[in-house]
């Protein structure tokens, strides 16, 4: 299909998963329950109150019983082995992307279905509702389960991986996230360094659209197959 990139690099964020049911964080202001998302989404939050944060992300873990992927995953699933080499980056932490078939993948910002031990270290699957007294399988301590997410302060996934394929890459596409977030907010600049191709596709401009060589705004379903069909 493509003639003129090898290395390609694309970011995902919540923005792609919308139309198949699931809100992004900042469209509604970024609350939920009259929490700030940050006020969640953090280890102060989850020693401070870890009901709170065991209730938020068990029903955002419920609601993907109830979604499925939309044409954008799809798209990203069918061209990863279209290039000498293709990395798909999210910042979602549903399971869309591998649902829509996704295999170069890495969530840097985490899994809702899976768990972490704050004692063993232990990650392990899991689809259920996560409380205080749920048990650790690997060591039986009750008590030391965490969503396996990275929460704000703490440090990204798969960085240097991710790095290693920013600094080669020749495009570089950021789709349905507000560029607000960092290190995933700086990608862009850093692709331009690698010499990269830039592409932003989102709803509207976010927060590092004049970083963008390229910009296409609307649905991810209909600006993500505009622009791959017409590589
Ligand atoms: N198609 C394309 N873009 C869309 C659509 C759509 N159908 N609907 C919304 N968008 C755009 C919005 O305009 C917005 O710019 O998606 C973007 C979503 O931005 P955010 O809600 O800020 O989500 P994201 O960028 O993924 O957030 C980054 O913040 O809270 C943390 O860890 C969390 O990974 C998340 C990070």
């Amino acid at each position: 299909m493509n003639q003129s990139f090898n290395h390609v690099v694309v970011l995902t964020g919540a923005g792609i998963s919308a139309e198949s049911g699931l809100s992004t964080f900042r469209d509604n202001n970024g609350l939920w329950d009259n929490h700030r998302i940050e006020e969640v989404a953090t280890p102060e939050a989850f020693d401070r109150d870890p009901h709170l944060v065991h209730r938020f992300y068990n029903m955002r873990r419920a609601a993907l019983k109830t979604v499925y992927p939309n044409a954008a995953h799809q798209i990203l699933a069918d061209i990863e082995t279209d290039f000498e080499s293709f990395l798909l980056v999210t910042q979602n932490v549903d399971d869309l992307h591998e649902r829509a078939g996704s295999k170069q993948l890495i969530h840097m910002h985490g899994e809702l279905l899976k768990q972490r031990c704050i004692q063993c270290h232990q990650v392990s699957a899991t689809d259920e509702d996560l409380t205080v007294e749920s048990v650790c399988q690997s060591c039986q301590r009750a008590g030391t389960l965490r969503p396996h997410i990275v929460w704000f302060g703490e440090m990204p996934l798969l960085m240097d991986e991710i790095m290693q394929s920013l600094l080669r890459c020749d495009l570089f596409v950021s789709i349905g996230t507000s560029g607000t977030v960092y290190p995933a907010a700086g990608f862009v600049e850093l692709a331009n360094q690698a010499g990269a191709h830039t592409v932003e596709l989102n709803l509207e401009p976010g927060d590092q659209a004049n970083a963008f060589q390229t910009s296409l705004h609307g649905r991810a379903s209909e600006v993500v197959s505009q622009f791959f069909d017409n590589l």
